[in-house]
């Protein structure tokens, strides 16, 4: 094996950021090494990053094939692959927070990232103080609460608000906290909250990365002593990402930059499609002109793109909503998002199930929401499937 460091851009980073060439012979595709362990003569080998390459739980040779893609393409020091994005979520916080610390996360955040942060904040004891989930009100809650971490995801889920993790980040260095985003929603390739000044980038590679509908895992990008850290965890709680499901996810992230591109300019004509639909009461999507977050997307995202995913209210209630998801045949009624095969969501069965109802209702989480992840299909077929779902 050889290592080599090139500036590159991200469609190169995400197909030839492994770094894998294999001298013997020549083959520069990362191969599955199901091996649970690794020779130990005397001295052991050691991964590129320094830690001994001696058992699959610790490390892998195609696991870490994938992490150094991940690294390149959200320009941090190094990367961890886990075996979901809760495992990561979950290391990450049993890493960063103790029986004193405050931990800020906004309302409208992933149901068992909710679940998760609650539970452990009545294991652990630290405080788990609850903000509404814009860049405003972020920054007052931050300002007036002095959180220790501040969790966020770039874009929420499902209602779609674009965080500006910038301004998060420059509040947070003020006050001396530590920014956490996961950036499952917007991607490597509209995103980069390192840059920003978020100390941990977090993922779900189950949707755009791996990105077809086939991998559960998780990932964690970081500066390298806090990918130290974060290893330890790893290790101690069992949840690397296993080599098969990273030989997927390499195959699948290869395709991130074209994926992105053409689900984002789907997802723009569907929602211009549906904004102007008689029984659509509104829609949520960052590229409208009419959406109040889209000056932030305008401003923190890297490109003209604002991702695939679309929440819109049916008018009437459950029962429309209902109609829709059972009425809908190229679209699957399927939670996770991401993938080639367009998916639709109802929320409070889903992602906000674990939101109490009056928060939901708070956010704007009604029964006639649905949330759309556009795929990669062609634009007329979904909008056919829409329309005649909507009828
Ligand atoms: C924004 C976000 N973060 C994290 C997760 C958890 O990821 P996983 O299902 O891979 O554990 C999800 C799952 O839907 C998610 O939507």
């Amino acid at each position: 094996m050889r290592w080599r460091w090139e500036e590159t851009g991200k469609a190169t980073d995400s197909i030839h950021g492994h770094m894998f060439e294999d001298e013997v012979t020549g083959a520069f595709i990362p191969p599955i090494f199901l091996s649970a362990m690794f020779e130990q003569r005397g001295e052991t080998r050691l991964t590129d990053r320094g830690t001994e390459l001696k058992y699959s739980r610790e490390e892998n040779p195609t696991t870490r094939a994938l992490e150094r893609i991940l690294a390149k393409l959200e320009g941090g020091g190094d990367a961890l692959a886990f075996n979901s994005g809760m495992a990561a979520i979950s290391a990450t916080i049993l890493a960063l927070a103790k029986h004193d610390t405050t931990l800020l996360i906004p309302m409208e955040v992933y149901g068992t990232t909710m679940e998760l942060a609650m539970t452990l904040s009545d294991k652990i004891g630290y405080k788990l103080e609850l903000a509404w989930p814009d860049t405003e009100s972020l920054i007052e809650s931050i300002e007036s609460r002095k959180p220790d971490v501040v969790f966020v995801e770039s874009m929420t889920n499902p209602m779609l608000r674009v965080i500006d993790v910038e301004e998060i980040s420059k509040t947070c260095f003020d006050i001396g906290c530590w920014v956490v985003v996961d950036n499952t929603f917007t991607t490597p390739i509209l995103l980069n909250p390192l840059k920003k000044g978020a100390l941990i980038v977090l993922h779900s590679l189950t949707k755009y990365i791996a990105g077809h509908n086939d991998v559960v895992g998780g990932a964690i990008v970081s500066i390298s002593p806090m990918v130290k850290l974060l290893w330890d965890w790893r290790r101690m709680l069992g949840s690397i990402m296993q080599p098969f499901e990273a030989y997927l996810t390499l195959r699948g992230v290869k395709t991130l930059n074209v994926r992105v591109e053409r689900a984002s300019t789907t997802a723009k004509t569907i929602a211009e499609f549906l904004e102007d639909h008689p029984r659509v009461e509104e829609v949520y999507y960052p590229g409208l002109n009419s959406n109040p977050y889209k000056r932030v997307a305008d401003k923190v995202f890297e490109r003209k793109l604002y991702g695939s995913m679309i929440s819109f209210k049916v008018k009437g209630g459950r029962d429309e909503a209902v109609k829709v998801l059972k009425t809908v045949k190229l679209i699957k009624p399927s939670p996770s998002l991401g993938g080639p095969e367009s998916l639709i969501t109802y929320p409070i069965i889903s992602a906000s199930r674990a939101l109490p109802e009056e928060v939901r209702r708070k956010l704007g989480i009604t029964e006639n929401l649905l949330r759309l992840s556009v795929g990669l299909e062609d634009p007329e077929d979904l909008i056919n499937d829409l329309s005649q779902a909507l009828q």
